[in-house]
Formats: C-alpha cells, sequence, structure tokens
C-alpha cells in the first residue's frame, strides 16, 4: 500500500534517514522500532508529507506522493496523528470531532444560524458520524465533556477518533503509548486492532514498549542510525542479534555516563523491553 523507496532525509551534515526502503502492506498494523535519534519520526514526516526527502520515493498504491502536502495526503487518506492541539482542549469531544474534516465544519457551524438546508443535512450526518465514532472508541459517557478533562488514555482515543471522521486508510501513529498507564494502553491496543479488523485501517505505528509493540503489530520494522536494520514478525525481531546489537551498543554507551548502574545490561534487552536506557528512566518515572 505505502511503499517507501530508498528515502533520505539530511539535516545539513546529519543523515536523519539514510536510504531508507520500507512497505506497509495494507491491512496490516506495522510496528517501526528503534533507539531514540534511529530517524523513526523523520520516516514518519516524510511519509505524511511535513518534510520533502533529500533523495528517495514515496508511493501509495500506485501513486507517486513524494512530495505532496499533508492536506493533499490528508485527502487521500493517509495521516498522522496529533496532540489535541490546545486550543481544541477547550471544546467538547463531540465539538473536537466534529472539527475535523478540512475544519470547514467549524464554519458551518456557525452557519446554522442562518439553518440553510443543505447545510443542516450536511450538520447532521457529521454529527451522526461523530456519535458512532465515539461509540466505537467507548467514549459516550465523555462525549459532551471538555477535551482538556479528559484523561490522557482518553485523549489518545479522541486523536484516533478524529481520524475516523475523514476515513483514513493509513494511519500513522508515532508513541500513542508513551505517558499513558497498562490498562488505557490496552484499551488503545483494542481500538487500535478493532479499527484495523472491523474497517480495515493500515496502521504504521513507532512503540518503545515490546509487549504493545508484539500484541498488535506483524511486521515490525527496526531502524538504527537513519538506516533500516532489520525487519519480520516481533518474536524474530527480538531475537535477532543485529537489532540487540543496535540496543545494546547504545545500552553500553550510556552505561557509561551512568557507572552506578550494574552490569546486567544484557538482560535488561533482551528481554521485554527493547528500549534505550533514556526510554527505560523516561517509563519509569
Ligand atoms: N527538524 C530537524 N532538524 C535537525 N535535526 C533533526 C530534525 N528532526 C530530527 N533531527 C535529528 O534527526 C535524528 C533522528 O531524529 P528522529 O527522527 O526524531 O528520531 P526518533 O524518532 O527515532 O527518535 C536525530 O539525530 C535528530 O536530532
Ligand atoms: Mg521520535
Amino acid at each position: 500500500m505505502i511503499r517507501v523507496e530508498s528515502i533520505s532525509k539530511h539535516f545539513g551534515g546529519l543523515k536523519a534517514v539514510n536510504d531508507a526502503s520500507i512497505c506497509i502492506q495494507a491491512g496490516s498494523i506495522t510496528g517501526l522500532i528503534g533507539p531514540n535519534g534511529a530517524g523513526k519520526t523523520t520516516l514518519f514526516n516524510l511519509i505524511a508529507g511535513v518534510y520533502r526527502p533529500t533523495s528517495g520515493k514515496i508511493f501509495l498504491d500506485d501513486d507517486d506522493i513524494t512530495g505532496l502536502k499533508p492536506h493533499q495526503l490528508f485527502g487521500k487518506g493517509l495521516l498522522r496523528t496529533f496532540q489535541i492541539a490546545h486550543e481544541f482542549s477547550r471544546l467538547t469531544v463531540l465539538e473536537n470531532l466534529m472539527m475535523v474534516p478540512g475544519g470547514q465544519i467549524g464554519e458551518s457551524l456557525m452557519n446554522t444560524w442562518f439553518k440553510r438546508k443543505d447545510m443542516m443535512r450536511e450538520e447532521t450526518r457529521i454529527a451522526e458520524k461523530a456519535f458512532d465514532v465515539v461509540e466505537f472508541l467507548n467514549l459516550s459517557h465523555v462525549v459532551n465533556e471538555l477535551a482538556g478533562n479528559l484523561s490522557g488514555g482518553q485523549k489518545k482515543l479522541l486523536e484516533l477518533g478524529r481520524t475516523m471522521m475523514v476515513d483514513a486508510k493509513v494511519v500513522l501513529l508515532d508513541e500513542v503509548g508513551a505517558g499513558v498507564n497498562r490498562t488505557l494502553l490496552y484499551e488503545i491496543g483494542d481500538a487500535i486492532l478493532r479499527l484495523n479488523q472491523e474497517r480495515g485501517y493500515t496502521f504504521c505505528m513507532i512503540e518503545h514498549d515490546m509487549e504493545f509493540i508484539s500484541r498488535l503489530c506483524d511486521p515490525v520494522i527496526v531502524m538504527a542510525e537513519g538506516a533500516v536494520l532489520a525487519q519480520g514478525a516481533a518474536v524474530e525481531v527480538r531475537s535477532n542479534e543485529q537489532v540487540i546489537e543496535a540496543y545494546l551498543g547504545r545500552g553500553l554507551k550510556n552505561k557509561k555516563q551512568t557507572p552506578s548502574v550494574d552490569h546486567n545490561g544484557h538482560n535488561d534487552v533482551t528481554e521485554t523491553k527493547l528500549m534505550d536506557k533514556e526510554d527505560t528512566e523516561a517509563s519509569l518515572s
């Protein structure tokens, strides 16, 4: 569905993404993992049209979408989620959803005052869709709550819900699980699985939590230092020597900076969490 061919993005002398090629198959939930600074977010930004690549090409089905702008890709059903912007925290869940399709709905919300028939009809259609979304995501009980009052996990669900308002085909998720507790993480995972299975969404997600990745993703793509290091089923990837090396190399580097850490770094890496030390600390704090 999405084919990234030999893509590179250089920031000055820094090769954030360096000759990376990946495929996101239609109907898959593809995982993207790798240590901090590996180039994962940059790769997402290239696919989503936020950055123009230094070189390489991106295809959506057979369409060359290289260099298209985010709103053009949005129109093609390819989108990445964004945190609910600050100004939207003072709108309700329902209003947040109804704002999505291109922002025109905000305008028409004001125009409903004039009760133009076609607008009313459009309005109703969008409202129905929004109610379908809240129901699907089990957010019905907070539909009139201000987005700013939602829990961290509910905000993530609302971010997912916004993609449902535009009939997304491919959704890029950058660390949806960050800062979310276990129970909510499970719920978010559930919503992603159901969107995939029941509504045919294709996902590509960046995550650090290997348990989460293993539950949802197949295949998993591993990046390190701007390049694609490995790809395969989660179990395969976890036992891949090179992958372990990529994390371990980083782990050892960190160890030098923090001598208080004991010498079981190997175990940290090969057990459930393939994350570097910064992330481990972040998730514990
Ligand atoms: N806009 C930017 N300008 C300059 N350097 C950047 C920019 N975005 C990312 N980088 C650098 O590119 C590298 C990859 O970053 P990123 O894609 O955010 O990695 P990841 O998401 O895997 O942690 C890092 O060294 C980062 O500092
Ligand atoms: Mg990132």
